[in-house]
């Protein structure tokens, strides 16, 4: 397995291109199964998880085509995709593909939709807590739709068709409102989204789908409408840049010092995590280029920070943002209230040295003056990264293990930080 090998103690100063993002990636791949046209993907991340879910579609009888190199192609632009779903031949997503991506359960939106039967697989447990389906499915039952567990699997049934109804989550959840948004886009009627996830990548879905010849409006707030139409056609979508890839970044260079410019990173995406970065003493600015982050000279702040659904600070930068406070000058607090059990980093930190006491869903960080390096292991997507933020300012040499985690969500990471100055290296074994 292959292992990430840092040399922490040197700032960053350079480039680094921000990737399409990830988790709009996932669901517009899932969106193509909603028609037998053509759905052309630009800007997708070359990711782990992107090719898995390539796999799981195949499965459905999808095929997708990657556009090969051109002369003078930018060597960090995204991948493009076509996503040719004509013919669905399966409506079942088995268990042993499902289990390893849980955003696979996704697809029995556009099955039930399009073929008026799925069977798909319960995605079962997850490394950052119990993530149940619940209100998948009763988005779906508020649709028509007709749903039963069976052996593992949610087998579900529309034979006439979904109708438009009224969805009202109980808590914002953003891949039930992907679901509720590609169950509801064919649907007969109308049908309002109350409590709706606002989060970036919802509106990039709701933006593609549109393309496609939906009608939907007030993606992006709580309250979405749909006046669903007979059916879709195809389209063409570039991705909207990562967020998360951006903020970590972000953090890295506050972590390390020095002045690094994220190019083709969006601002507006993360304001909450780069106000939080401002008062950690980072300088922010947004250019004509991305997002410029320097820190010179002046010490890390602490500051406290709580998760929330978007527009607050998200929880796929609660870890990284930990990493940064393990040297802040004082104690800060970080409160995660998304995810009950997001804090198997902790562990792993405090083996470089950090200090952190946890107490329920809040984590203590008393910064340190200096963390040393050690073999780590990363646990998660995001705890994984932000044990390479602690490395890379840690004295002496972290090994950080189990790196298919940070395959999943992180395209070239040594390479873009290596090329900032970072000493950091893959041992491929
Ligand atoms: C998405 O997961 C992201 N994944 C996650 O990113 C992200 O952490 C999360 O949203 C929150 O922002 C993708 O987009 C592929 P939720 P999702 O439904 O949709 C509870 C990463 O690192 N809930 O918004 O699965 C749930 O348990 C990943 O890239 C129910 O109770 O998250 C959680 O407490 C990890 N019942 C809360 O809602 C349900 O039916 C929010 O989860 C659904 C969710």
């Amino acid at each position: 397995m292959d292992k990430i090998r840092i040399v922490g103690g040197r700032t960053l100063n350079g480039t680094i291109p921000i990737s399409g993002a990830k988790n709009a990636a996932l669901p517009l791949m899932i969106a193509g199964l909603l028609t037998e046209e053509k759905l052309t993907l630009e800007n997708v991340p070359r990711l782990a998880d992107v090719a898995l879910l390539q796999r799981i579609l195949g499965n459905h009888g999808v095929d997708i085509t990657t556009a090969g190199k051109r002369n003078g192609d930018d060597p960090h632009a995204g991948q493009t995709l076509e996503i040719d779903a004509r013919a669905i031949v399966d409506t079942t997503a088995p268990y042993d593909l499902v289990s390893r991506m849980r955003a696979s359960f996704w697809v029995i939106a556009p099955l039930i939709a399009r073929m008026g039967e799925a069977r798909v697989s319960l995605p079962g447990g997850c490394a950052i807590g119990t993530r149940p389906v619940d209100f998948h499915l009763d988005a779906l039952r508020a649709l028509g739709a007709d749903l039963e567990i069976d052996a593992g699997y949610v087998v579900a049934r529309a034979p006439k068709g979904l109708q438009g109804g009224r969805i009202v989550f109980p808590k914002v959840s953003v891949g039930a409102t992907h679901t509720a948004l590609m169950a509801a886009a064919t649907a007969q009627g109308e049908t309002v989204i109350e409590n709706a996830a606002r989060e970036p990548e919802i509106g990039d879905l709701a933006a593609c789908l549109n393309k496609m010849g939906a009608r939907i409006s007030g993606a992006g707030t709580a309250t979405i409408h749909i006046e669903g139409v007979p059916r879709l056609r195809g389209a063409r979508h570039a991705v909207l840049p990562d967020r998360i890839e951006t903020g970590t970044y972000a953090m890295a260079v506050a972590m390390t010092g020095g002045d690094v410019t994220l190019a083709g990173a969006s601002p507006d995406l993360l304001e909450s995590a780069l106000d939080t970065l401002r008062q950690a003493g980072a300088q922010v600015e947004a250019t004509n280029e991305g997002i410029r982050v320097r820190r010179n000279g002046a010490g890390i702040l602490p500051v406290d920070v709580e998760t929330q659904p978007f527009p607050g600070f998200p929880t796929d930068l609660q870890a990284q943002f930990m990493a940064l406070m393990t040297k802040a000058k004082g104690n800060s607090r970080i409160t995660e209230t998304i995810f009950e059990n997001r804090f198997m980093h902790v562990q792993e930190l405090a083996r470089l040295g950090a200090r952190i006491h946890l107490d329920g869903d809040t984590a203590t960080v008393e910064g340190v003056e200096r963390l040393t390096g050690a073999p780590v292991m990363a646990t998660d997507l995001r705890a994984s990264v932000s044990l390479v933020i602690a490395g890379l300012a840690a004295e002496g040499e972290t090994l950080v293990q189990r790196v298919y985690h940070l395959d999943r969500g992180f395209e070239r990471l040594e390479e873009k930080l290596a090329r900032c100055g970072a000493q950091i290296e893959r041992i491929s074994s």
